[in-house]
């Protein structure tokens, strides 16, 4: 069995009776329940993670797989194609739900119910567990290990130089992830090093990180057959990190916190999990100097603080195409979706006004409040005889940034008396 394999049916056993707490520590504990050989940290913790706490909580484990473990009549969820940004996952979810409605019934499985939170944490446990899938080229890593100097320092495979470790080890961290944490935590030490001895600073597009990772893994001797794999990061502790190791200080998120750095939140990149962590790598010292002026300490990050930065910034959008609320609009439109809804009292009367609607105030609020009424929806367009609004993910993305602009532009003149009034009533959670 793959250690992959392991790590899966790790979670899966560990989470069958797991409870709605988060787990709060990497500490391995007793894996009685698990396999032996399953590493520690991803034991029983696993299941109390919050996303993949709502993918059992809510049956999605009993039709789909997570990476061949588990699962029935539904696609495997751990092998998405393309699953880069928040809304390529919410895309799927909506576009399969006549299908998956179908089944459901079938299976006489009621449809379950998301909040925005669940929602946010569930498509972040998604995307979490296709880390592994970004598969590098090893002959093109070889190239990129001498031609970026790392074998001036770094042994592998018994060959290279002795300045830096030996890089063996790091065949266990196969994870973009994991290697961008290794790199961050030494960056500056290294930065310092080559100076010293006058090799240029190198750094990574593309896909050059994965295929350098590709090579390492594959001309490593490490006889090790543990792999740290990291569990999947949580938005709400990736928050907590983002403000405690001091990135807010200097990033905002959506347009919230420090102007130093760039906004991480809606950027618009679309950058792969790859390029985030190159640019990390890329960004190192314009970040150091930086916090060298403001006095702050380089944050040192483990595995599991970056893996749930990640699903922080996931849920913020940094990874998505940037969307368009003007394009929203015509698709609201063009998609039929004003046959049924209106806004501000224009359109059909067979469902919520947009406008004054308290679900779509944030992008997990369209998509929870989209999956949530998927049932009426569907009930509806079949009596009126309209088809399924499929939408791509930029589509949806587009259609959320109508929506929730909505909600945050009132028409001056009348304030709605239907629209949530206090402002800071809007529960934290939700607001991403
Ligand atoms: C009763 C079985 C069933 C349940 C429960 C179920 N699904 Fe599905 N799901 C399916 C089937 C069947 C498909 C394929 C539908 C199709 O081909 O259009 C599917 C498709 C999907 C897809 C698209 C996959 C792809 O390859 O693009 C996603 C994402 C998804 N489901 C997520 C979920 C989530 C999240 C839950 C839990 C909240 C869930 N499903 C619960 C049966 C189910
Ligand atoms: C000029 C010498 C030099 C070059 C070139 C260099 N490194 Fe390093 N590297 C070091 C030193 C020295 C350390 C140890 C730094 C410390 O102790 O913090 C290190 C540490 C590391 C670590 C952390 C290892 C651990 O045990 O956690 C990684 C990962 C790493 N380097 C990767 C690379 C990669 C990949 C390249 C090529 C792109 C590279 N290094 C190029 C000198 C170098
Ligand atoms: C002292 C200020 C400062 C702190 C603290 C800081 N950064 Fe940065 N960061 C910057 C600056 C400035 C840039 C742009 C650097 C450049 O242009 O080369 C940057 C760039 C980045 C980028 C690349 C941006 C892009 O275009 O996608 C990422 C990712 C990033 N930082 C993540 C982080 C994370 C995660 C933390 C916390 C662990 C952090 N930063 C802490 C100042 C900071
Ligand atoms: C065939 C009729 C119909 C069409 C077309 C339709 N909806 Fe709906 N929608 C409903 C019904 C019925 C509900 C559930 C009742 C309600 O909440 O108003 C609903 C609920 C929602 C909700 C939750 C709103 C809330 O306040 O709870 C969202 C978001 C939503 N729809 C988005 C869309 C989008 C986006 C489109 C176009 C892609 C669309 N709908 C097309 C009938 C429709």
């Amino acid at each position: 069995m793959t250690s992959l394999t392991l790590l899966a049916l790790a979670v899966l056993s560990g989470a069958s009776g797991a409870s709605g707490q988060q787990a709060q520590t990497q500490e391995p504990s007793s894996p009685q329940q698990t396999a032996p050989q399953v590493p520690a940290p991803f034991a029983p913790d696993w299941g109390m993670l919050a996303g993949f706490d709502v993918f059992s909580r809510k049956g999605c484990g009993k039709c789909h797989a997570i990476r061949g473990v588990g699962g029935g009549p539904g696609p495997d969820l751990g092998r998405l194609e393309g699953a880069k940004g928040y809304y390529d996952i919410a895309a799927a979810m909506w576009n399969h739900l006549p299908r998956m409605g179908a089944r459901m019934r079938e299976a006489r499985i009621e449809r379950p119910h998301l909040t925005p939170r669940e929602a946010n944490d569930l498509i972040a446990f998604l995307f979490t567990a296709q880390y592994w899938d970004e598969l590098g080229d090893p002959k093109v890593g070889e190239k990129l290990w001498s031609a970026k100097g790392c074998a001036s320092c770094h042994a592998l495979g018994g060959t290279g130089g002795t300045v830096g470790p030996s890089l063996d080890a790091l065949k266990r961290a196969n994870s973009p992830v994991l290697v961008a944490t290794g790199m961050w935590n030494h960056g500056p030490q290294m930065a310092e090093v080559m100076k010293e001895r006058g090799i240029a600073r190198p750094t990574f597009q593309g896909k050059e990180m994965v295929d350098l990772i590709a090579y390492i893994v594959a001309a490593s001797k490490d006889t090790s057959t543990e792999t740290l794999q990291i569990i999947p990061g949580t938005p709400e502790r990736g928050e907590k990190i983002f403000a405690e190791r001091h990135c807010s200080t200097c990033h905002a998120v959506a347009g919230k916190g420090g102007k130093v750095g760039p906004d991480l939140g809606r950027a618009g990149h679309h950058v792969s999990l790859t390029s985030f962590a190159s640019r990390m790598w890329n960004h190192g010292p314009s970040m150091w100097a930086k916090m060298k002026e403001r006095g702050l300490e380089v944050p040192r990050l483990t595995g599991q603080d970056m893996a749930d930065v990640l699903a922080y910034l996931y849920v913020s959008h940094y990874f998505d195409h940037g969307a368009s609320a003007a394009r929203g609009q015509k698709l609201v439109r063009d998609k039929g979706c004003l046959g049924c809804h209106s806004i501000r009292g224009k359109g059909g009367k067979a469902a919520a006004d947009f406008a004054s609607s308290n679900v779509v105030k944030s992008a997990a609020g369209v998509v929870a409040g989209m999956w949530n009424h998927s049932a009426l929806m569907e009930a509806s367009a079949q009596r009126q005889q309209v088809a399924w609004p499929m939408l791509s993910p930029i589509e949806l993305a587009d259609v959320s940034a109508y929506l929730t602009s909505l909600a945050k532009a009132p028409p001056a003149a009348k304030p709605s008396p239907a629209r949530k009034p206090a402002p800071g009533a809007r529960p934290k959670s939700e607001t991403r």
